[in-house]
């Protein structure tokens, strides 16, 4: 059997602090935009009320169970966890003077696990999160305010945990801010563009500022940005069908061109010139966007779609306002699975920017079955993830420089979107439910054993048919 992949490719999983630590007012942690969203990332701003159910208040309770977990975590193999810090466990209330030392400890705890097994930890410093004490005190990412305690957070982290984590990224998904402005930006969902806009630039610019501040504390780290990776077909071959393609990829790619190549591109400013959209750029904002850009990409890879140029076709779309493939199988979710467009998705990133690129999400989001005996089969997700590595291997053989990836959810965890414990994406079963019963224990699944072999063959294993 023949590796597929790198010695140095980092193979692993990857977690967000509000879908598993739980403890959400613990240790003086303030409150955030997850906490008051109990039906997921696209709720909506809503009002806690107090006896409110939210399932995140205690996840999978990783707050207290990390070391556990990171132990399964090592016995799969995994070289690389990829988490999140939850902003307000460092500052409360997000523009304190000085960061929360209890909530900094958690994570020297966290770190600490992770030297142990040999495991290099990647961070995100903001996953679908932020305090909500920025809301309240300035309306969110529309104030530059937030960009000043963003980039004190950011130098806080930097300096408390520098010199044992060398990999780093800024937003979770940043070019989901036009889709859940709550979650992303922190402006109420019936937000204008034109307010929308504002904030993300408000955010690539305290994105841009992080990296200069990683840049400066600790030379030998490399910080990255972190993209949905939405790549959308045309849904004909009549031309006006692929320029609605290339539009529509340009959405989020325009992210990913203002962190990369440091500078708003051509067609963005036209949009905005189009639809009447003013961004109002301070004095030297250009110069931080152009000399600070990132090391490498990120990008998290679930579903491909379709574009059109026929409104029509929109009013049958699902999620995301993106058309469905006749072409292509869906998950239980209605998520479209498309290994192939992973490939077709890595040479795309590499011919455009021409950096080292990691995969920090993927997998498949279903609905596991507890065997008597306790036992989980779950052939469907070793199917999912195995299409998915082969075309990442196919990528690498195109030239590709990939880093490594980091599978969604090793661990089963809440929903971001539904905010349900049922979609599973783990390796590793915890016993809860969408009610908030069960007894958190952790169970393998028969993936858990599969990963394992292919990480300990560098993905040679790959090769082998799936067990049914
Ligand atoms: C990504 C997010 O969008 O997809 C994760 O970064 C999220 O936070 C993951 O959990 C899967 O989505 P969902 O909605 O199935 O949890």
């Amino acid at each position: 059997m023949k590796s597929l992949f790198p010695k140095e490719f980092l193979w692993g999983g990857a977690v967000a602090a509000n879908q598993v630590e739980g403890a959400y007012l613990t240790d003086g942690k303030g409150l955030t935009t997850s906490d008051i969203q109990p039906q997921g990332i696209f709720g909506g701003n809503v009002t806690r009320v107090a006896g409110d159910f939210n399932v995140k208040d205690l996840a999978i309770d990783f707050y207290h169970r990390y070391a556990e977990d990171i132990a399964l975590f090592a016995e799969m193999g995994f070289g690389c966890l990829r988490f999140s810090i939850a902003w307000s466990r460092i500052f409360p209330q997000g523009d304190e003077a000085e960061p929360n030392e209890a909530g900094l400890a958690f994570y020297d705890k966290v770190l600490d696990e992770l030297e142990k097994h040999n495991i290099t930890p990647l961070i995100t410093l903001s996953h679908y999160e932020m305090p909500l004490g920025l809301i309240e005190q300035y309306g969110g990412w529309g104030n530059r305010k937030v960009i000043e305690c963003f980039e004190r957070y950011a130098r806080a982290v930097f300096t408390r945990y520098g010199q044992r984590v060398k990999l780093w990224l800024t937003f979770n998904e940043i070019n989901m801010s036009l889709h859940a402005p709550f979650t992303g930006v922190g402006l109420p969902h019936e937000s204008s563009k034109q307010a929308i806009y504002q904030a993300i630039h408000h955010q690539l610019v305290a994105s841009a500022l992080a990296v200069k501040a990683c840049h400066e504390l600790l030379p030998d780290a490399q910080i990255g940005n972190m993209l949905l990776g939405g790549l959308q077909y045309p849904l004909t071959c009549k031309p006006n069908d692929v320029l609605e393609a290339m539009q529509k990829n340009r959405e989020w790619l325009f992210f990913g061109d203002v962190q990369v190549r440091g500078r708003y591109p051509g067609y963005m400013l036209r949009a905005w010139r189009d639809e009447g959209i003013k961004v109002e750029f301070a004095l030297g904002d250009e110069a931080i966007l152009a000399n600070n850009t990132m090391d490498f990409i990120s990008f998290s890879y679930y579903f491909t779609g379709c574009a059109s140029a026929d409104p029509y076709e929109y009013s049958r779309g699902n999620i995301l306002n993106i058309i469905t493939n006749p072409h292509l199988p869906a998950s239980e979710w209605g998520w479209q699975i498309d290994a192939v467009g992973l490939r077709t998705l890595l040479n795309l990133l590499w011919d455009r920017y021409q950096k080292p690129l990691f995969i920090v999400e993927n997998g498949l989001g279903a609905k596991d079955k507890l065997e008597a005996g306790g036992s989980i089969r779950d052939p469907y997700r070793i199917h999912y993830l195995r299409e998915h590595l082969l075309q990442v291997a196919e990528a690498i053989e195109d030239g590709v420089e990939v880093m490594g990836y980091t599978s969604w959810g090793p661990i089963d965890l809440v929903s971001a979107s539904t905010a349900q414990m049922s979609k599973r994406y783990g390796f590793i079963y915890v016993d809860r439910d969408d009610e908030g019963h069960g007894t958190l224990e952790r169970r393998r699944k028969q993936s858990f054993f599969w990963y394992q072999k292919v990480i300990a063959t560098q993905g040679a294993s790959l090769a082998e048919p799936v067990q049914e």
